[in-house]
């Protein structure tokens, strides 16, 4: 076949098909022999993304032709049924091919509010997480997936990657960041009225409970992708972690209609601590999902630190990583200063000992303030010995003494929290955490100092 019998043919195939604009290139470029490696970088698209749109077109032109259909054999295959309907043996594609592809074909942009979502042009790893998030969400059809995990883990970044990569699957995508806290009516209000095209008249849905059986009505009729960012700024601090704030129940109501009514959407949130009422409606076979995220690989973890113009055979970057436990955004921020500070010698920055300032300072106290006494205790405990302690012993070392269960509960909230890890029996603070106590320690006693003597 000549290159404009290629294209001829592919046009006519296009027009059969009416494929939406990935499904073109891949299809085209496939002919052509591209690989999909190829086809993302030609085209600058995400890897993940050509092949999971790849498999899904070739699954579609097997269930319509009735044969199994892959990249290598679909030129055979199609040309071979092409060939047949000329022959008039068959017709084209009795069955609707508008119907699985409408979503991406109709309203490809029309309908997508990404508000303060951040680029993710630069993304690396978490290739498992992507597997699960996009399996919970297209074939399982969760209706809720929580993304937990602390400051700066990479919560926000993959709930973007991941939503971009499935778009397609969606009539209609809404972004929303809960940093600052808007209360549930007012949250409810935008999203209603850009679900519905501003047609449906909030004025009218006066309580919380209306508002949200209207948003329900929305996600039942079309199928949505709503991402509640930051959910942490709704929750309380301390002893009271993972309930809602005064005034802000309104948003457990809202997330366990979301998990229990039925609707075609999903609802991704992203938090530090996980709210509570949840963990009863998770399950394997629940369409409510949670994903706790931990540090990057060292591998990722340094492509990270090689784009901030470090190079990954510099003296000291493995240890870099192992200090902020792959945390990407203390990564980041480590790298800039080890720029700036210390002339791109992460050997310096190792030596001078203090691995928390700035940022992650900030980041961290956010982290440590929402703490409960006995969380705090438990931290400063471990916090205060190089080795990992068992339960026993950190439990003798409390004081007032508190019950195995308080114990347990408060380690489970700071593993929740990924300020501590487990390593089977034993339990450890991550390294920046652990620098970080151990700095407030010696600032509040110096602080105290200072009250004595200047009262
Ligand atoms: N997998 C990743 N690859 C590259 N950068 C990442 C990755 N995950 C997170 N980051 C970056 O690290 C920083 C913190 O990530 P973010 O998603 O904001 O964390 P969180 O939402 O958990 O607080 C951001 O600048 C983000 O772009
Ligand atoms: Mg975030």
């Amino acid at each position: 076949m000549t290159i404009d019998q290629g294209i001829e043919t592919t046009e006519w195939y296009f027009k059969q098909l009416r494929l939406n604009k990935i499904q073109k290139i891949i299809f085209q470029e496939s002919w052509k022999g591209d690989s999909y490696i190829e086809i993302a970088n030609n085209f600058s698209y995400d890897i993940g993304y050509v092949t999971d749109s790849g498999s899904k077109l070739w699954q579609l032109l097997s269930e319509l032709i009735g044969e199994k259909v892959t990249k290598k054999n679909f030129q055979l295959v199609l040309e071979q049924y092409r060939s047949n309907i000329h022959d008039g043996k068959t017709e084209f594609f009795q069955k609707s091919v508008t119907e699985p592809i409408s979503y991406a074909t109709l309203n490809a942009g029309e309908c997508q509010d990404w508000g303060e979502a951040i680029d993710v042009s630069f993304f690396c790893g978490r290739t498992a997480e992507l597997v699960s998030l996009k399996q919970w969400i297209v074939d399982d059809r969760c209706r809720l997936i929580v993304l937990l995990g602390m400051g700066g883990i990479g919560k926000t970044a993959l709930a973007v990657k991941c939503a971009t990569q499935i778009q397609e699957e969606f009539e209609c995508i809404v972004w929303k960041s809960l940093r600052n806290s808007p209360s549930v009516l007012s949250l409810l209000t935008e999203i209603i009225l850009f679900l519905s095209g501003g047609l449906q008249e909030v004025e009218t849905l006066e309580t919380v409970e209306q508002q949200i059986s209207s948003l329900i009505e929305l996600l039942r009729s079309k199928r949505c992708l709503l991402i509640l960012d930051n959910a942490e700024s709704i929750l309380q601090s301390g002893q009271q972690s993972g309930h809602y704030r005064d005034d802000y129940e309104g948003y457990g109501q809202l997330l366990r209609r979301v998990a229990d009514e039925r609707h075609q959407s999903c609802v991704i949130l992203t938090s530090r601590e996980k709210p509570v009422g949840l963990t009863a409606r998770e399950g394997k076979t629940l369409p409510v999902r949670s994903l706790q995220l931990s540090g990057l690989s060292q591998l990722e973890a340094k492509s990270i630190l090689q784009a901030k113009g470090l190079t990954s055979e510099q003296l000291g970057i493995d240890q870099l990583v192992q200090c902020y436990a792959g945390n990407p955004l203390a990564l980041k921020i480590s790298a800039t200063t080890i720029q700036s500070v210390y002339d791109g010698n992460v050997s310096k920055f190792l030596q001078q000992g203090t691995i928390v300032f700035g940022d992650i300072w900030d980041l961290l106290d956010q982290q440590f303030n929402r703490l409960s006494d006995i969380e705090k205790q438990v931290m400063y405990r471990l916090a205060a010995n190089r080795n990992c302690l068992t339960l026993q012993e950190l439990q003798k070392d409390i004081s007032p003494k508190v019950s195995n269960r308080e114990l347990l509960e408060a380690l489970e909230f700071l593993q929740q929290r990924s300020l501590v890890e487990r390593q089977q029996t034993l339990f450890i603070p991550h390294p920046v955490i652990r620098e970080y106590i151990a700095e407030t320690l010696i600032l509040n006693a110096y602080l105290l100092e200072k009250e004595i003597h200047e009262p």
